[in-house]
């Protein structure tokens, strides 16, 4: 042990990779097992940026494996972009690991994608575009490809062919596309099986064992809470576990052996594609969030919507997650302000809700009510233990830490892997 799991508790872009960055040396191996290349975190080292869809942030920390576990869709073609344009930067990616039962997005997941979010006009989701909702689709419905099938080329064929039989009918006869063929997909889909093989094994095996050697284990969620397929805003979400619970499906390591659930909150929120979001803002608040804290999309470069801190969807995530401790990023993007609301429950058609409403139409109408607190003007970016910051930010960190009910372990004060404040230590045991 430990086994540590890491979620976003918003919408995703919390900054994950800082609470990484911060665990640093002492991961032993970094899991990814959900989503797919759907996610993007930018991860600076030394003033350089690196901007990951599908690998997890662990490929550049050395002496880290990183996992990608049988939760995750994998689209083969981004895997080894990413790779090779590691390798061109001197970043050793020889210790990856992938699971010989994560889904593959093949072309035509990425086709059927963008072709139903446009059939879908007003009503849609405002995916990535990557095929991640297709993919996940086939693995419900028992016609995904995984892992496995890229080494036994007749098995593969077999599998394509059921996947396409019906997708065909789908494509030509609703969506007015063409067509597509088995062996232009098998020829897409063999082209790097060779490359793979190595890379390719049991992954839960592996996990158990290094969880048995004592070796610290960091399952890091793709997405976040809010998008979560079971708990997030469903219909406006992505199509998998981004909960702390699908660490454990996504993985294959069992419930017992997760000692920490870190959930990673922004000082204030974004979301990107539509969907409810209480807290928004429409105004030349919202822009300067947007500017201030690069609020553009890593993986599509789309502007993130902009809001306050939502206190309700913090105590959500905290029991959806059974949370332990609280990452909190980017309190310097705050700084500057005279007064900074927070969202302390919403008004729901004249009655107030301090939780989460249970019912999709009430959470569209949720409307936030604020409790205002204190600026601050001072550049925070240097502070690096509690006291070094001033006295009214501290007092929002405390705020949030009391609305939220779990306790902040640490704060990110800027971009940089250094700029954080670390509070208590983020490995510990039950
Ligand atoms: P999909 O995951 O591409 O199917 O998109 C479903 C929803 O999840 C859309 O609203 C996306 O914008 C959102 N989404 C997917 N991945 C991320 C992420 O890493 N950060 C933030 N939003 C995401």
């Amino acid at each position: 042990m430990p086994g540590v799991v890491l979620v976003g508790a918003q919408w995703g872009d919390e900054g994950k990779g800082k609470a990484t960055d911060l665990l640093g040396s002492r991961v032993d191996y970094v899991v990814k097992f959900n989503g797919g290349n759907n996610a993007g975190h930018t991860v600076v080292i030394d003033d350089e940026k690196y901007a990951l869809h599908l690998l997890p942030s662990g490929i550049l920390s050395p002496g880290v494996v990183p996992v990608i576990a049988n939760g995750v869709v994998v689209d083969i073609e981004v895997l080894f972009e990413e790779l090779d344009a590691l390798i061109e930067r001197g970043v050793d990616v020889s210790r990856l690991l992938v699971s010989g039962s994560a889904h593959v997005i093949a072309p035509y997941h990425r086709t059927i994608d963008k072709v139903t979010e446009r059939f879908l006009g007003k009503r849609r989701i405002g995916t990535t575009g990557r095929g991640i909702g297709p993919a996940y689709a086939d693995k419900i419905n028992r016609v995904g490809i995984r892992m496995w099938d890229l080494f036994d080329e007749k098995i593969l064929r077999a599998k394509i062919e059921g996947s396409l039989d019906q997708k065909n009918h789908l494509l030509v006869k609703v969506y007015n596309r063409r067509a597509i063929t088995v062996d232009e997909t098998l020829e897409d889909l063999l082209r790097y099986a060779e490359r793979l093989r190595p890379m390719v094994t049991d992954t839960a095996v592996e996990l158990n064992k290094a969880l048995d050697a004592g070796k610290n284990v960091l399952f890091e969620a793709g997405q976040a809470t809010m998008l979560d397929v079971d708990h997030g805003t469903y219909p406006f979400v992505t199509s998998s576990s981004a909960t702390a619970g699908g660490a454990v499906t996504g993985s294959g390591v069992g419930p017992t052996r997760i000692d920490s659930v870190i959930g990673v909150i922004k000082a204030y929120t974004t979301r990107v594609g539509e969907g409810p979001f209480p807290t928004e803002l429409f105004d030349d608040k919202g822009e300067l969030l947007r500017k201030t804290g690069g609020e553009y999309g890593v993986t599509t470069g789309r502007a993130r919507r902009t809001g306050w801190y939502d206190s309700v969807i913090a105590r959500y995530a905290t029991r959806i997650n059974g949370l332990t401790d609280i990452v909190l990023t980017k309190l310097d993007v705050l700084t500057g302000l005279e007064k900074v609301p927070v969202c302390v429950a919403y008004d729901v058609d004249g009655v107030r809700h301090d939780e989460m409403p249970t019912d999709q139409t009430a959470f569209h109408h949720a409307k936030p009510v604020y409790e205002e607190l204190d600026g601050w003007w001072e550049d925070i970016s240097r502070a690096r233990s509690f006291e070094d910051l001033p006295k009214n930010a501290q007092a929002y960190v405390k705020a949030l830490e009391e609305m939220s009910g779990t306790r902040i372990s640490a704060i990110g004060v800027g971009p940089k892997r250094d700029e954080i404040i670390p509070v208590h230590d983020l490995i510990h045991s039950r």
